[in-house]
């Protein structure tokens, strides 16, 4: 392990979040510029939803006021994340543009007013965002205070899937590019035997609109993976203009992992200079920073370990969930130190001052309505000038991981097509469930994609991966071989890329790895559980198991499976295939993941009360324990050396008062 080379321009953790002074009567700018210093602010991202202002008629520019906050920033030694501001077309350009409007799938032209109105495929929407970029890096090229490009915002956040005209011809230009020109390998892709589909021309292929009875499933799937690739073209058409301008600047653009289904952020981290996320907390959740660690794993993942930017999350509550639970006293810097813990190099909000008007006037920012007399401020102020810049020494070291969980977007889409099985299969269900058990066991996870090298992985999971690929399949059967332990989760191995299932009885691509078959999907009804040996109880998903090689570890003990193998285990080469065949939650998965982690050498830490989050870092002359106290009770972890937060050496035992964080650099062994 040793050091990982920094964000560059970056020279400490950054602080900071979104910074709107368009919206504020320039008197109050002053006021935010020393109120940022005060909170250890050093980077705000200006100017997102600025085109408007900053393009007022088509072609003409003002740039008068931007000029000026990038001045007052610099003067005040605040650096700038700076925009391209095409998430929000203006109103000119709607109007002139009818063409240009999204469409839903029932064919319905969505409205504006609101954000991300526009056609990802419209040529003229392509036009003028780059109108603007170019004069945007063309006036800024230079500018002292830009450190970094963020462009656009949340690429599909609310506009992922366009079904209007426009949309079709480029999706019928993507496809005639993935099938090399081919109808013929369309068609059998497709399997458009079935229900008569198949095309004599790409004129007749259609975007999947709603229809009658369900569209064929190898045409939704592809039909996302075009959606993707539409809106990384548009990323990549700003990111070459910018980097034209200034080659020296990274490029970024807010990724929403792991709450985004319509990306594929494995396609899109490689384009990026710096992986940036928005993260925010499913508040109403009572283990919510377990999701939050999730998210920050899955980010450090497709960053492939590289350090990366928590662009976005909330200082408190938002204003878009059902119920915006506020954060309680230091859960903000819990949440935001759980990011820097697992990689990230930047702890920024949405937003900085909190907005008198919009949609937004009820979600939290870094300074609230109430200004600085209160707990929020007080709390931002904490972190950023007080704890924040004590643990910059962690920038540059790495995350040490225990073990890789698999993920992968397209086979989440495959899986949650309609007509499955079950509509109780979920993805994410089983990711974090998974997830869930190992971080209650304090070991740290990577997410990896299916067809990755996995060596450095004593154990993989892999939960519900339908889609597997044979290169996915062929990997999966290397790693096992070799060694490694993994251990794979019911509805795996089930079809290909087209969403064609595997020849053979399921599950086709893993039958041999697991050494047996599935006679026959068993699903649960609604609230009807099965019960396995040794008490563990399952819902959703049993199957009637034949072994071929493996051996039955626990067995069904009633349910349509009774009598049946439930969880099995076949030795393969060096190494050893687990397989899971019904749902269990993370509680019943812990007598199973002890038998799985003693195989593969594993031992998680002991003696570390439930809730209390553990992440070591390693670097080139230090190593480090973070320790997040997520519960209500006072606790002691051993360790020894300095504890960077207070500043206190610890020998031996290292104290962990109720909802704090510690991070103990540690003493090497001489
Ligand atoms: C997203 C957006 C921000 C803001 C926040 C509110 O992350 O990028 O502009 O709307 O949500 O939570």
């Amino acid at each position: 392990m040793g050091q990982i080379a920094p964000i560059p321009r970056l020279n400490r953790l950054a602080y900071g979040g979104d910074y709107n002074p368009e919206q504020w009567p320039p008197e109050v700018w002053a006021e935010d510029l020393a109120l940022m210093r005060a909170a250890g602010v050093n980077l705000v991202s200006v100017g997102i939803f600025s085109w408007a202002l900053l393009e007022p008629a088509p072609g003409e520019f003002d740039f008068g006021w931007l000029d000026e906050v990038l001045d007052l920033l610099h003067d005040g030694g605040i650096r700038v994340d700076l925009a391209t501001p095409t998430a929000v077309p203006p109103a000119w350009f709607r109007r002139a543009h009818p063409e240009a409007r999204l469409v839903d799938h029932t064919g319905t032209i969505l409205g504006g007013g609101g954000r991300q109105s526009f056609c990802p495929s419209s040529p003229a929407y392509a036009r003028a965002a780059t109108r603007i970029t170019e004069a945007i890096a063309t006036r800024y090229a230079d500018h002292p205070a830009l450190v970094l490009w963020h462009v656009h915002n949340e690429y599909g956040g609310v506009n992922a899937l366009c079904y209007c005209p426009a949309s079709t011809r480029a999706f019928r230009d993507w496809l005639r590019e993935r099938y090399a020109d081919d109808l013929a390998a369309l068609n059998t892709a497709w399997g458009t035997s079935f229900w008569g589909q198949r095309y004599g021309d790409w004129a007749e292929i259609e975007s999947p609109t709603t229809g009658p009875t369900t569209v064929n499933p190898a045409q939704e799937l592809d039909f996302l993976r075009f959606s993707s690739d539409a809106h990384l073209a548009n990323f990549r058409r700003e990111r070459d203009i910018l980097r034209r301008h200034t080659p020296d600047v990274p490029v970024t653009t807010n990724f929403m992992l792991a709450n985004c289904k319509t990306l594929d952020y494995w396609r899109w981290a490689r384009e990026v200079d710096v992986v940036a996320n928005d993260h925010y907390l499913q508040a109403e959740r009572a283990d919510n920073f377990i999701e939050l660690a999730m998210c920050a794993d899955l980010t450090r993942s497709v960053a492939t370990g590289r350090p990366w930017l928590l662009m976005e999350h909330s200082t408190s509550a938002v204003n878009w969930q059902p119920r915006n639970v506020a954060k309680r006293p230091g859960e903000l810097a819990r949440n935001s130190l759980s990011h820097v813990a697992r990689g990230a190099e930047s702890v920024l909000f949405f937003q900085w001052r909190a907005a008198r008007f919009g949609a937004e006037k009820f979600h939290s920012a870094m300074l609230p309505h109430g200004g600085t007399a209160t707990r929020i401020w007080r709390e931002v102020v904490r972190l950023g000038a007080d704890a924040l810049p004590r643990l910059d020494e962690l920038r540059g070291t790495t995350v040490v991981t225990d073990a890789a969980i698999l993920w992968d977007w397209q086979s989440w889409w495959a899986l949650e097509l309609a007509w499955r099985p079950s509509v109780d299969l979920d993805y994410r269900d089983r990711v974090e469930a998974y997830y869930e058990r190992l971080w209650r066991d304090r070991l740290t996870v990577d997410f990896a994609h299916p067809e990755q090298p996995l060596d450095r992985y004593p154990l993989v999971v892999v939960p519900s991966l339908y889609l597997t690929t044979s290169a996915a399949a062929d990997n999966l059967h290397r790693y096992v071989d070799r060694g490694g332990t993994l251990l794979v989760s019911y509805f795996s191995g089930i079809v290909d890329a087209a969403d064609t299932v595997h020849p053979g009885a399921h599950p086709g691509a893993l039958r041999e790895l697991l050494g047996l078959t599935v006679d026959e999907f068993l699903p649960l009804r609604a609230g009807e559980t099965t019960r396995l040996d040794g008490g563990l109880v399952g819902d959703v998903w049993a199957e009637a198991i034949d072994l071929a090689g493996a051996e039955s570890v626990l067995g069904y003990v009633d349910g349509p499976a009774a009598g049946r193998p439930a969880i099995t285990r076949h030795t393969v080469g060096a190494g050893t295939a687990w397989y899971i065949s019904t749902r269990l939650d993370a509680a019943a998965l812990a007598p199973i993941l002890t038998q799985v982690y003693a195989e593969a050498d594993l031992a998680p830490p002991a003696g570390v009360p439930d809730g209390v989050e553990l992440v070591r870092r390693a670097g080139a002359t230090a190593d480090y324990l973070i320790a997040i106290n997520h519960t209500g009770d006072d606790t002691v972890l051993p360790a020894t050396g300095v504890e960077l937060i207070t500043g206190v050496s610890c020998a031996g035992a290292v104290a962990m008062p109720a909802g704090e964080v510690r991070v103990v650099r540690l003493d090497r062994p001489t």
